[in-house]
């Protein structure tokens, strides 16, 4: 049962875990400009770490972990070749 219940886990893991990587992106990308800024990036996860670390520092309360969730939304939403879909 402990399989069952770990791959239970995971499905309602990775969901939630997007949701909350737009969410946030939401909040806090939103805190000093808007998010038509973001549009037309096409940016790889590290570039978008570069490009976020200095805007995020200047003011924007994130911890490590919701950085990561940011970074992921970003690279799968508005990164390369991928993210069409959710624009
Ligand atoms: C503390 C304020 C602040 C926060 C928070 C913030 N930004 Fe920015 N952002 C700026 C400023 C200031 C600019 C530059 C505006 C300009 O040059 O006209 C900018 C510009 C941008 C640009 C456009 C750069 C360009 O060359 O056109 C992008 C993309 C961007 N931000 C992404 C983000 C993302 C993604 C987040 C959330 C993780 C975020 N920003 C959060 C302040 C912020």
């Amino acid at each position: 049962m402990i399989g069952v219940a770990a791959f239970v886990a995971v499905v309602l893991a990775i969901p939630a875990a997007k949701d909350r990587g737009r969410k946030l992106v939401a909040e806090v990308c939103t805190y000093c400009h808007n998010l038509d800024r973001l549009r037309g990036q096409e940016l790889s996860r590290e570039e978008w770490r570069g490009f976020t670390k200095g805007m995020i520092s200047e003011g924007a309360p994130v911890t490590d972990e919701e950085l990561s969730m940011i970074l992921d939304y970003l690279a799968s939403n508005y990164g390369r070749k991928r993210g069409q879909e959710s624009r």
